[in-house]
């Protein structure tokens, strides 16, 4: 299975380097039907926090205010040894091994697009991380929701960043993170308000909790985390991510995860809860739901993925040759990455009885 996720995440990829936005080809229906998950929620709610812990690293920029200004579209790649880098698609020869450096480009990339305003871009930052200590997995960084313009943005902005957010997520093969502050009343959390609205039965949805470490003395979250103030079909899951004193402390991943498992397991009243919660079993759920997904869509990839041969190969008897070095040796790419696939689910489907268990 975990080629199956692999492949994925390289035909993902391969759509992007093509140069799908928004012209006209069969690519952008391929990109569209392969799986992701996106994290939403109100502005500084814990979204690019919550991200960099189930990657497992210190990448993003975080902190109070408008930070994240444009998607980053992130693709984790496990390998199986060596250290650990990562690349971005505008900078293809460049591998960063140092993450500040990698925080630092995405900082800078943004500012490029928006200038150093607190603008926010629809254009998405693609970054790749090579590692031996992630799960193979696509997840999106969106800017937070907002309900009021402030200095420097059009009055638009507020509708601009529901806009582009609703844009990710109403995708029915997208799966979403609906981060809630835990110190805010649920009853006003955009992340489920929005994610309702594109999923109303929650198939696609995990509820995300963040920030149970600073609720008032005297209230706590068991109730949602028990399900019953808000169903999900997922368990929700809470999570405690660094605060803005640790970030500015630097305390690193490896203490605020142990840190995270202490809270849980020694609160008397999330104790009960403890197996079930952290960033560790986030990354675990959803890794193992990807996987379902990528299992149950596989006949209708592989039909997407036949019609692009064709469409492919009829673009390049139309085109005639020559044809471009560049755009033709890209186009071989994609269709050899198509055959790899079609390969690989053949034999998935060889090793699988018609009832659906694994021989
Ligand atoms: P985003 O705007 O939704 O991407 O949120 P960020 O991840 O940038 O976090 C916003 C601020 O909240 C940062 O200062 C984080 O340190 C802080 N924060 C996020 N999650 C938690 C949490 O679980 N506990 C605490 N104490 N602070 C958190
Ligand atoms: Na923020
Ligand atoms: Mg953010």
């Amino acid at each position: 299975m975990e080629t199956l996720i692999s492949l994925v995440n390289k035909l993902q990829r391969a759509c992007t380097v093509l140069g799908d936005h928004g012209e006209e080809s069969a690519l952008p229906t391929l990109w569209d039907s392969l799986p992701a998950i996106a994290v939403v929620g109100g502005q500084s709610s814990g979204k690019s926090s919550v991200l960099e812990s189930v990657v497992g690293k210190d990448f993003l920029p975080r902190g109070s205010g408008i930070v994240t200004r444009r998607p980053l579209v992130l693709q984790l790649h496990r390998i199986d040894e060596g250290r650990e880098y990562a690349e971005f698609l505008h900078l293809p020869k460049k591998k960063f091994t140092d993450f500040a450096l990698v925080r630092k480009e995405i900082s800078d990339e943004t500012d490029r697009e928006t200038g150093r305003t607190k603008q926010v871009s629809t254009v998405p930052i693609h970054l790749s991380i090579y590692s031996p200590n992630v799960v193979n997995l696509t997840l999106i960084d969106l800017p937070g929701l907002t309900k009021v313009a402030v200095d420097g943005q059009p009055e638009s902005i507020v509708a601009d960043i529901e806009n582009m957010v609703r844009s990710f997520i109403e995708k029915p093969n997208c799966i979403i993170l609906a981060i809630s502050p835990a110190n805010q009343d649920l009853a006003t959390s955009d992340a489920i308000k929005i994610s309702r609205e594109v999923d109303p039965k929650g198939e696609r949805t995990f509820g995300v909790l963040t920030k149970i470490d600073l609720m008032d003395k005297g209230t706590d979250a068991v109730d949602i985390l028990e399900g019953k103030s808000y169903r999900l079909q997922f368990p929700w899951i809470s999570v405690v991510n660094r605060s803005q004193a640790d970030i500015n402390k630097s305390v690193d991943m490896i203490a605020a995860r142990r840190r995270e498992r202490e809270y849980f397991s020694s609160s008397p009243e999330y104790k009960h809860l403890a197996h079930r919660m952290g960033s560790e079993h986030l990354g675990t759920m959803l890794s193992k739901h990807l996987e379902q997904v990528i299992k149950s869509r596989i006949p209708g990839i592989q039909s997407l993925i036949s019609k692009t041969i064709i469409e492919l190969e009829a673009e390049f008897s139309r085109l005639g040759k020559p044809i471009a070095a560049d755009s033709g040796g890209k186009m071989y790419a994609i269709m050899e990455i198509c055959r790899v696939f079609d390969q690989i689910y053949k034999e998935h489907l060889d090793g699988v009885r018609p009832g659906g268990e694994k021989i």
